[in-house]
C-alpha cells in the first residue's frame, strides 16, 4: 500500500501498452503534485485546478481507451467505459462540492487514488491483455 506524502510514488500502473502507460503516468503525475500540496497544507486552493486538469485529462485518456477497445472490438467495452463514466461523474461531483466551499482534498486525493490503481490494476490490464498477442509455445 502507497501513500500519499510527498517523494512517496505510487505503485506504477503499467498496461504494457506504451500509450497508456504514458497517459497512466500523467494521471499519476497529477495525483502526486496534488497529494503534495495536500501534504503542505495547500490543497484547498489547488481542488478546482485539479478537479479541471483531471477531468480534462482523464477524459483524454478514456477516450483514447475506448476508441482502442471499440477498433478491437473489445467484449468488455460497455463495463469498462461505464467505470470511466462513473469516474467522471465522481469528479464532477467533488468539482461542483468545491464550488460551495465544502470539498475535502484529503477525500479526493484518496478516492482518485484509489480508483487509478484499482481500475489500471484490474479492468485496464483485463483489457491490455487482449492487445498483446498470445505467446508462441
Ligand atoms: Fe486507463
Ligand atoms: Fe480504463
Amino acid at each position: 500500500m502507497t501513500g500519499t506524502n510527498p517523494g512517496d510514488r505510487p505503485t506504477p500502473l503499467m498496461t504494457g501498452v506504451p500509450a497508456l502507460d504514458r497517459q497512466h503516468e500523467f494521471l499519476e503525475r497529477l495525483l502526486s503534485e496534488f497529494s503534495t500540496e495536500l501534504a503542505y497544507g495547500f490543497a484547498s486552493s489547488k481542488v478546482d485546478e485539479f478537479l479541471t486538469d483531471l477531468l480534462l485529462y482523464s477524459s483524454y485518456h478514456f477516450a483514447t481507451e475506448e476508441a482502442t477497445m471499440k477498433s478491437s472490438r473489445y467484449r468488455g467495452f460497455i463495463r469498462h467505459k461505464r467505470e470511466h463514466d462513473q469516474f467522471r461523474a465522481r469528479v464532477q461531483a467533488f468539482a461542483a462540492t468545491d464550488h460551495h466551499g465544502r470539498t475535502n482534498p484529503a477525500e479526493i486525493a484518496r478516492f482518485v487514488k484509489a480508483w487509478l490503481e484499482r481500475h489500471t490494476h484490474q479492468s485496464d490490464l483485463v483489457f491490455a491483455a487482449t492487445l498483446r498477442p498470445p505467446h508462441d509455445s
